[in-house]
Formats: structure tokens, sequence, C-alpha cells
């Protein structure tokens, strides 16, 4: 949750359509926590972005030690949960994150000209967090997480759709959760901001977290 006063500060700065008054928080504000300044940048890149707020790029790296790289839905974010993504763990991604659970995300919101960079460990979220998230997609979402072989070759366009099909077939009104279709967690030890800056000269924060789970922050050249 963010603390009363800045929710009021961004609620307002929202209505009243003046970004300017949010990003006047920046400057030292919540110095010890990333969480809070993460959900004050969304809130407005939700506003502001065309579409796809949520959208963040996702580094996996493989066995051949490799990396590779997509776009994927950041569904939920909180101190305790780390930022959360669903994702097939047959997938490429799957795998390499089964392998190797160090992985790192961007968040790119063109409009604000501002990076999130985070990067920590992955872990498979719960059987209930999952089942909830399946549970709010819509039927046809829900067929393709069983029809679609994620990151496996497809012959035709026409297989797929007939993998559908069958599906739509097999399940009556409930669709149940694909095991291999599930949430997935990244637990951060370290977030950056990046936020544009007149003549290149950016601003970069970076917090880290020590073993004992606290927060500290410093500033990087740009
Ligand atoms: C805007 C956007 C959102 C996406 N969201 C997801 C997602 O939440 N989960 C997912 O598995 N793939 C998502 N994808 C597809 C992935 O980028 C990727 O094509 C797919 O997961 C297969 O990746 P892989 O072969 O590296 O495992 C999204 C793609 C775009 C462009």
């Amino acid at each position: 949750m963010l603390p009363s006063r800045i929710a009021t500060t961004i609620a307002r700065a929202l209505t009243s359509g003046c970004p300017r008054a949010v990003r006047r928080l920046d400057a030292g504000a919540m110095a010890d926590d990333p969480f809070a300044l993460f959900e004050m940048w969304f809130a407005e890149a939700r506003v502001s972005e065309p579409n796809d707020p949520e959208a963040m790029a996702l580094a996996t790296v493989g066995d051949d030690g490799r990396p590779s790289v997509r776009i994927v839905l950041l569904k939920s974010v909180d101190r305790d949960n780390g930022f959360t993504f669903h994702s097939n763990s047959r997938s490429r991604k799957g795998r390499e994150m089964a392998g190797n659970a160090d992985v790192a995300l961007v968040l790119h919101w063109k409009s604000l000209r501002r990076q999130v960079r985070i990067e920590g460990r992955v872990t498979a979220a719960t059987e209930a967090e999952s089942d909830a998230y399946f549970a709010t997609r819509g039927r046809q979402s829900q067929l393709s997480a069983w029809a679609s072989q994620q990151s496996q070759p497809l012959g035709s366009w026409q297989e797929l759709v007939e993998r559908q099909a069958a599906m739509e077939q097999r399940f009556g009104d409930k669709v149940a959760r694909p095991e291999h279709w599930h949430g997935y967690r990244v637990d951060p030890r370290s977030i950056e901001f990046w936020s544009d800056g007149a003549h290149r000269l950016h601003q970069r924060r970076l917090f880290t977290r020590s073993t004992d789970g606290r927060w500290s922050e410093s500033l990087l050249y740009p």
C-alpha cells in the first residue's frame, strides 16, 4: 500500500491531468521502499501508456549459457510475492527458468520516458494463485492455454485452429487450468529506476536488497 499522503497526491495529480506534480515526488522520496516507488510509476503508466503498461521483457539463460528475451505481462506486484507473470512451464522460457532461476525484467514506459530494471530469482506461484488468475481469463484464452504447445514447432496455422476447436469439444462450462500453465514470481534483489533527463543527464536510482531483507539506495552514472 502507498502511504496515504503520496496516494492522495497521485490521485489529485492524475485527476487534474498534471503528471508533473507526481514527478516532483521522485527526488529522495521513498528511499527505502522501491515497491512504493514502483507502484507510483506504474500508476502513472496505466494512465499515460496507450497500451500494455504491464508489458515487460523477461530475460532467461539456457543451459548453454545463451540468453533469450521476450515480453510477458506483469499481473501483480507486492513486497511479499514480488513481480508475478503467468506462462507455460513447457515453453522455452519455462525450461530455461527450471534450469536457472536467475532472471531479469525490464519495463519501458515510452510515454513517461522511464525504465525499470529488476533482477532476481524466480519461483512458481502457488496453485491457488495460479488457479485464481486462470479463472479470470476468458474462455477462449483458457482453451488456448491447452491448445498451444508454446514454443514448439507448428506445422500450419490450421493445426492450431483445429486444436483449439478440439479443446472446445473437450471441456464443458468450466475449463480447468493446465498444470503446465501457472504463475511465476520474481523475488527481486535489485530494482533500478531510470528517468529521462535533459542533455542525457538521466537519473538512475538503484535499490539493492541485503540478506536481512532491507533495501538500500544508491545512484548510478547515466
Ligand atoms: C504484449 C505481449 C504480451 C505477452 N504476454 C505474455 C504472457 O503474459 N505470458 C506468456 O507466456 N507469453 C506472453 N507473450 C508472448 C511471449 O512474448 C512469447 O512469444 C511466448 O511466451 C513464447 O516465448 P518463449 O518461446 O521464449 O518461451 C506476450 C507477447 C506480447 C507481445
